[in-house]
């Protein structure tokens, strides 16, 4: 068996890994009389997503319902939870990135149809109870979100803000591979670079349990290598599961510890601008892991792999030179934020969580000096 799959194994069992999906194949999570499939209208449109929609609308009793393109916010919440609950479902499947993942987890708590979606950021309240359950099949290998607890959507004051809840996850996951071979590259890009730094903010966090030490290091090396041959190769379906299986790894380490300061930073750059998500963390890792790393020299005894043995400065750069060969495109951010504005956001109450869980406090003046290339 694949050894990735073997170690996603040891921490979660309740996946599949297919190859394909053909008309005669019955899939074991999906033996549910009446299910709900959401997806996003750029999604369907593209041949392998579309395969997918066709088996299921083909061999069970799917209905499919498409949201727009783009970051998920409290409305496309409320109105897909409406959806999920106005007929009696037992089954939602969420098709497509980590919006519509993200969208999904929280849209299928029950309250989420009557109640304000906000009432729930923060944790400030609890769902009580689950009424259906969730399937997630990824079109991106990124976010993880599959295996984490969190949504992270815009409220009601158009702040970036997280839901995570005990009753917030998926049930089944499905990864198709070949699903994720029709993504542009620069949301392969976005995405990736999103699952490393997961799998690297979680191997620096304070909150770090060292019995996790090998599913960080192995995620990291896994897609240290494989995100750049998919640059030269976007069709190379080993590399495609490499890639799913990582940022499912990259999942499961940031449900053990949350994110950090990359985070923190790429929430509050996703409230001022739209930014996607893995350029804004891509930025954050770049210029932070320095400080990071100098800060606390401890955490070197924590890498494994491509990344033993090394001081904080040459694991710095390498790091550095693996992002900048993604030559990752950050015009939306670079010169375009207002520094009072970009503080104010950083160091909200909602963002603490994130902002105390590395080692490296930056103060404003650190911040302004770091991130000198965002300033307008
Ligand atoms: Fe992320």
């Amino acid at each position: 068996m694949h050894k990735l799959k073997l170690l996603l194994r040891k921490y979660e069992n309740n996946f599949l890994l297919l190859d394909d999906i053909i008309n005669n194949q019955k899939i074991e999570y999906l033996n549910f009389n009446k299910i709900i499939t959401v997806t996003d209208t750029n999604l369907s449109k593209i041949p392998s997503v579309k395969k997918v929609i066709n088996y299921l609308q083909n061999n069970y009793n799917t209905k499919i319902i498409e949201l727009s393109s783009g970051e998920p916010n409290y409305e496309m919440i409320e109105s897909t939870s409406k959806e999920i609950f106005k007929e009696k479902y037992d089954l939602v499947i969420a098709l497509g990135g980590g919006s519509i993942l993200d969208i999904v987890k929280s849209a299928s708590m029950y309250e989420n149809s009557v109640e304000n979606v906000d009432h729930f950021s923060g944790s400030r309240k609890q769902y009580k109870e689950r009424l259906v359950k969730t399937l997630a099949i990824p079109t991106t290998a990124g976010t993880g979100s599959e295996y984490t607890h969190t949504t992270v959507y815009k409220t009601r004051l158009n702040i970036k803000n997280w839901i995570w809840d005990e009753l917030t996850y998926y049930d089944y996951v499905i990864y198709f591979p070949f699903l994720t071979a029709d993504l542009p590259k620069d949301v392969t890009v976005a995405s990736g670079v999103d699952a490393f730094d997961h799998l690297i903010e979680s191997l620096m966090s304070l909150k770090f349990d060292s019995q996790n030490i090998n599913l960080c290091n192995k995620g990291m090396e896994t897609i240290w290598y494989s995100l750049p041959n998919l640059l030269e190769n976007k069709n190379n379906l080993k590399e495609r599961t490499n890639m799913l299986l990582g940022s499912g790894m990259a999942g499961k380490a940031i449900h053990f510890t949350g994110c950090g300061i990359c985070h923190c930073i790429a929430h509050t750059l996703g409230s001022l601008t739209k930014v996607p998500h893995g350029i804004a963390v891509a930025y954050g890792l770049f210029y932070t892991i320095e400080p990071v790393l100098k800060n606390n020299h401890d955490l070197l005894q924590r890498f494994h792999g491509p990344f033993k043995n090394l001081s904080a400065v040459s694991l710095a750069k390498n790091i550095q030179e693996w992002l900048s060969n993604m030559k990752i495109n950050y015009d939306l951010i670079e010169k375009k934020i207002n520094f009072e504005e970009f503080i104010k956001i950083y160091y909200l109450d909602d963002n603490k969580s994130m902002r105390d869980n590395t080692y490296y406090q930056p103060s404003k003046s650190d911040l302004k000096i770091l991130l000198d290339g965002l300033w307008n």
